[in-house]
């Protein structure tokens, strides 16, 4: 095996999208079929999932995986992060039903100030962070606060899930395959208020309003049922997505690493399509060959321009109601 491996460190690695995703990291789906990798992983310091991750671990060992090079079990985030190149932060409470996500906001919003510090801390001079863990933009930016080595734009949140979501309803909608969906790319927070940008969207091509020909249903139907569409798992299976989850985590990673990919990532705004400076909101990027560039150009009409503050108005929100976990 030539490569150098690359340390993947992943928290509440014992938990529900922990089980549908370190399979897949070790068999290659996330970083390559040729790249080594070694799980590096990260489980609260009691009992129960420190039991729960040996088994996780026996069973990634029975699976024979030619590209796992290694494991770190561990309850010591400076442990689990030791020169990891990358750091995904899935590790936290889920919502149950009718939980709210501001619910989570201060409870797991501490578990992030932690853990910003160890990766700035212990991490690989080239380490970038996902996290997943809820509410994912505002977790982010409470990590990225602590740092004071690595930039801030080496943090990024997870709204993947939203746009693979918003892209299947065109394609149902529409009758067409998911393949003929593209350019569809969610804007602002991992929740409902998200906007999921159906005005450039396009389905085999064309405009995808002109397909669908319907505005009221993108408007009233199709924003909805993106946005809150974790509800409706959450009500329908009374747990948290799990695998589309740990398959959306699999494509941001992925697709962070393939350049010239246009994608949605939730990055610290710097003010890009009349974001708060400060905030971590979904919008475009393409990868580059280290790092992303924000695709700025899309022209927002009113509509799309109204979608965008009410989300940006939220993230704000949740900035504030956190505000002394940023110091
Ligand atoms: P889960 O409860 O099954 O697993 C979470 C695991 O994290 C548990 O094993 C727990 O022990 C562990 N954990 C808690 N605090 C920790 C800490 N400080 N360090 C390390 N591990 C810790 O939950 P899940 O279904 O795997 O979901 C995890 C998170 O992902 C939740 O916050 C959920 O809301 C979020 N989520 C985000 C998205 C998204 O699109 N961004 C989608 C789905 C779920
Ligand atoms: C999801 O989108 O499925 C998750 O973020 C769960 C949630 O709390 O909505």
């Amino acid at each position: 095996m030539s490569k150098k491996p690359i340390r993947v460190a992943v928290t509440g690695a014992a938990g529900n999208i922990g089980y549908a995703l370190l399979f897949r990291i070790a068999s290659g789906e996330m970083l390559g079929k040729d790249q080594p990798v070694i799980l590096q992983l990260l489980e609260i310091p009691v009992e129960g999932p420190q039991k729960a991750l040996k088994g996780v671990a026996m069973e990634l060992e029975d699976c024979a995986f030619p590209l796992l090079q290694d494991m770190v079990l561990t309850g010591d985030p400076n442990e689990a992060f030791k020169d990891a190149n990358w750091c995904l932060l899935v590790g936290s409470k889920p919502r149950g039903p009718g939980m709210e996500r501001a619910d989570l906001l201060k409870d797991n919003g501490k578990i992030f100030i932690a853990q910003g510090k160890a990766i700035d801390a212990v991490a690989a001079d080239d380490a970038r962070v996902a996290v997943v863990g809820n509410p994912c933009n505002t977790n982010v930016m409470i990590a990225a606060a602590q740092a004071k080595r690595l930039p801030s734009d080496r943090f990024t949140a997870m709204v993947r899930l939203d746009e693979n979501r918003g892209r299947a309803q065109l394609a149902k909608k529409a009758g067409v395959s998911i393949n003929d969906v593209s350019d569809l790319y969610i804007y602002g927070n991992h929740s409902p208020t998200m906007f999921a940008d159906f005005t450039h969207a396009k389905i085999g091509g064309k405009a995808a309003a002109d397909v669908i020909g319907d505005e009221a249903w993108l408007k009233n139907d199709y924003l909805p049922t993106v946005g809150k569409r974790g509800a409706a798992i959450i009500e329908a299976r009374g747990l948290s997505s799990a695998a589309s989850a740990a398959n959306a985590l699999i494509d941001h990673v992925r697709d962070l690493t393939i350049p010239g990919t246009v994608h949605s990532v939730a990055v610290k705004s710097e003010g890009r399509y009349g974001f708060n400076p400060d905030v971590w909101a979904g919008m475009p990027v393409k990868t580059t060959a280290n790092g992303f560039e924000v695709i700025e150009s899309f022209e927002m009409d009113d509509f799309a321009k109204s979608k965008i503050a009410l989300t940006n108005d939220e993230l704000v929100g949740e900035r504030e109601t956190i505000k002394d976990l940023l110091a």
